[in-house]
């Protein structure tokens, strides 16, 4: 998955990347870090995409998918990047590969209300805001929806 022209390459995420994605969940995830089961879950339960940016042989991003196929929905469960690294394209690009994997013909995703840098990414990654989800976060936050729609040729 390298990409040549990216300072980092992309790679399938297993569990020996536990300590670092634990890591990155504190500094990124300072109010919703997943529990350590969720952390496990995400690095090896069957149906799910895990892709690792990195660079310099640390963990530097890091995606989540679970592939729902009855319905034929992709869902983003976590997406992060060490923030000394952020504005250069690492969130885009796992996404972009996250969606790839997940092969699915719609993505969808819920993000805190208030989490606007999130969201200006996944407007311009081709996402819409669907719904509202009222008091969805823990502390009351509302959660927002948002979906794309993934072209038959992309798949
Ligand atoms: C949200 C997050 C993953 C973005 O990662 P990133 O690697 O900085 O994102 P990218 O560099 O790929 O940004 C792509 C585009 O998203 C938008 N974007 C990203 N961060 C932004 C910000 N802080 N303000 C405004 N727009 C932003 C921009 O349009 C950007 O393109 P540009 O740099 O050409 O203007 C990162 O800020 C993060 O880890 N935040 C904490 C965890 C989190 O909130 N995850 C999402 C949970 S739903």
């Amino acid at each position: 998955m390298a990409n040549e022209e990216t300072f980092f390459t992309l790679e399938k995420a297993t569990l020996s990347d536990l300590n670092q994605l634990s890591e990155m969940e504190k500094v990124c995830f300072p109010l919703d870090a997943w529990p350590l089961l969720e952390r496990i879950g995400a690095l090896m339960l069957p149906g799910c995409v895990r892709i690792k940016a990195v660079y310099l042989d640390r963990m530097i991003g890091f995606v989540g998918g679970d592939i729902r196929r009855r319905s034929g929905i992709g869902w983003i469960s976590t997406i992060s990047v060490m923030p000394q690294y952020r504005r250069m394209g690492v969130a885009e690009a796992l996404l972009d590969a996250c969606e790839k994997e997940m092969g699915m013909p719609r993505v969808k995703l819920v993000v805190r209300k208030s989490n606007m840098s999130a969201q200006m990414l996944y407007l311009k990654h081709g996402y819409q805001r669907t719904e509202t989800w009222s008091h969805y976060y823990q502390g009351g936050e509302d959660g927002i929806l948002m979906e794309k729609r993934c072209e038959p040729d992309f798949l």
